[in-house]
């Protein structure tokens, strides 16, 4: 198979989205890739003269670059628009190149097939054989109804539902290291959807894990919350230590709530910053005037703890070097992936660690 790849993000490879479609790609095996990334193309908007349509048929008077796209997607078996949701629909970007797909339209008015719209132009190229594929991630903690704009412009564009969706909730997750183990199980599905799609079709299954949430809402709107290093209450910068610590507490499960308030104490020595996450039942809080009385303390530098998150040290090896120190309740440690939920860095690590020392 000829695969198209048009990215979309303006970020060109640093794209979310195209995540999830190298993915989507490698669960598809053995075909023959192009890849364009439309934020490297010198690519113009429309001038709307229809010269295309008139005075010289299937042909753009701008000399850009989109002649040569024209002539990928006639090239290509499958295209996959890979983009992030921008405004509810595709990054102004990718906007522009389908509106210079012009060319690729005949002038006159036709009915459609599928009974949608008002009217429809003839394609100038045989395009019936040719398969669509829309991979997108989006910033809110969920895709659903946040692609009905996108999906309505597809629909005009491809025929009614005659393309296959993966759109993707929480999509700026994909660039945390710190959250790969949640990230990797989801583009493992990607990759196994991949695979479904070329010998067949995606399976229901498999949709249902593509719509699964990365991080629930409230999590995830923390942790988003957190990120920015703004305070939400006043707009003022808040310091990177406490904003990192505010997104390891956002992780924190509240439904793990035995009946026992604990208070986990995080001192990064080298720093001097000493913060205390209160774990109830009704979720975590961090607290910087250290009023509680903690339960369980951690003593680590700053680079040791946020290394051993982005999973660059062994957080049992680092123990056992005295790297970092734990004090007070353990049982906190042993059950961290309980209450702190799926993700990769500390989680898994800290509870490997916490084992090895017992
Ligand atoms: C200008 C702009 C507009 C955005 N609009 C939306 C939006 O309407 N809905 C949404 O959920 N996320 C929105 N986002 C967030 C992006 O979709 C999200 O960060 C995505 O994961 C980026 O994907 P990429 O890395 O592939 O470019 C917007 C981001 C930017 C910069």
């Amino acid at each position: 198979m000829k695969i198209l790849v048009i990215n979309g993000s303006p970020k060109g490879k640093a794209s979310n989205s195209l995540k999830l479609t190298k993915a989507f790609l490698e669960g598809m095996r053995d075909n023959e890739i192009k890849e364009i990334s439309v934020s490297g193309l010198n690519l113009l908007p429309c001038k709307g003269c229809f010269y295309c349509w008139g005075k010289t048929p299937g042909k753009c008077i701008i000399n850009d670059d989109m002649s040569k796209v024209i002539e990928d997607e006639l090239w290509a078996d499958i295209i996959i628009w890979s983009f992030p949701l921008y405004y509810y629909n595709v990054p102004g970007l990718l906007k522009t190149l389908i509106d210079r797909q012009l060319p690729m339209s005949l002038p006159f008015m036709t009915d459609r097939e599928d009974g949608i719209g008002s009217g429809s132009h003839p394609s100038r190229y045989d395009m019936s054989g040719k398969r669509h594929i829309l991979i997108s991630t989006c910033g809110f903690y969920s895709a659903d109804k946040n692609y009905d704009s996108v999906k309505s412009m597809f629909d005009y564009i491809c025929g009614k539902d005659n393309y296959e969706t993966i759109f993707c909730g929480q999509g700026e997750l994909f660039s945390i290291q710190e959250l790969r183990g949640r990230t990797d199980e989801y583009l493992d599905i990607v990759r196994k959807a991949g695979s479904e799609y070329i010998s067949g079709g995606i399976t229901n299954s498999t949709r249902t894990k593509l719509k699964e949430l990365l991080y629930s809402k409230e999590v995830y709107e923390q942790m988003a919350d957190a990120s920015w290093g703004i305070d939400k209450e006043d707009g003022g910068r808040v310091d990177e230590t406490l904003s990192f610590t505010r997104q390891m507490a956002a992780l924190y499960n509240k439904d793990s709530y035995d009946g026992r308030d604990r208070v986990l104490e995080i001192c990064y020595t080298d720093l001097g910053k000493t913060y205390q996450i209160l774990l109830g039942k009704d979720g975590s809080k961090v607290f910087t005037d250290g009023s509680l009385s903690a339960t369980t303390r951690i003593d680590t530098p700053w680079d040791v703890w946020t290394s051993i998150g982005r999973g660059e040290i062994r957080g049992d090896v680092a123990l056992a070097k005295g790297m970092y120190k734990v004090t007070g309740d353990f049982s906190l440690m042993i059950n961290w992936d309980k209450y702190f939920g799926r993700a990769g860095g500390h989680q898994k690590i800290i509870m490997k660690a916490a084992k090895s020392q017992h």
